[in-house]
């Protein structure tokens, strides 16, 4: 009985590594062939800042302008184009009260798209890097690195921001 099962573990590991050589064997043709499809599909699932601003132009509205007396402009804001840091920050917790941009205050409420609306690192820099060379703006790209390096310095953060939180001008 002993001799039985000691003869086969060695043949149950032969078939087993045959079915692997076999099925991998098999795939290399297909994954071969497959290759460059692939390749494509991985470029167009990476993060389109246009189509994402779509989310922001409710309130920001197409044009980048904002909407007077409601919500701010991101074209020509010097915070959307300032320190990426800042702008990170906005998007991923939101903001609220009063805040001056372009000389005019705003008093309004921004929702927060890194914990209720979840927005990933890299969509949050392709959004704020399509903000940041549009209408004008010339803030530079922002990298899904930094974003995740903001979200892990703020992750203690819960509620919105002020100005004051964010060294900006109420
Ligand atoms: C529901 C409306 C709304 C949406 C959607 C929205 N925002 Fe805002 N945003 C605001 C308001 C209102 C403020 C000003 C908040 C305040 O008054 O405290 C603001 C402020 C800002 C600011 C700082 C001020 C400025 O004008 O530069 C930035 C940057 C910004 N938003 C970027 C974005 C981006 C990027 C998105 C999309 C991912 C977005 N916002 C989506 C309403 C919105």
């Amino acid at each position: 009985m002993l001799f039985h099962v000691r003869r086969a573990v060695p043949w149950a590991a032969m078939v087993i590594a045959l079915a692997f050589v076999t099925a991998c064997g098999g795939d290399t043709k297909s994954a071969q062939s497959d290759a460059a499809p692939a390749a494509a599909v991985a470029q167009a699932s990476a993060p389109d800042g246009a189509s994402l601003y779509l989310r922001c132009a409710a309130c920001h509205q197409p044009t980048g302008q904002g909407l007077p007396g409601a919500f701010p402009p991101l074209a020509g804001s010097e915070i959307a184009n300032g320190p990426a840091s800042i702008p990170i920050r906005i998007v991923l917790r939101g903001l609220t009260g009063p805040i001056t941009v372009h000389g005019t205050q705003y008093n309004g409420n921004m929702p927060p798209y890194g914990n209720t609306i979840e927005m990933s690192d890299a969509e949050v820099a392709a959004v704020l890097s399509y903000v940041r060379s549009q209408w004008g703006n010339a803030g530079g790209p922002v990298t899904a690195e930094q974003v995740a390096a903001e979200r892990a310095a703020i992750a203690s953060k819960t509620g919105q921001w002020t100005a004051a939180e964010l060294g900006l001008k109420p």
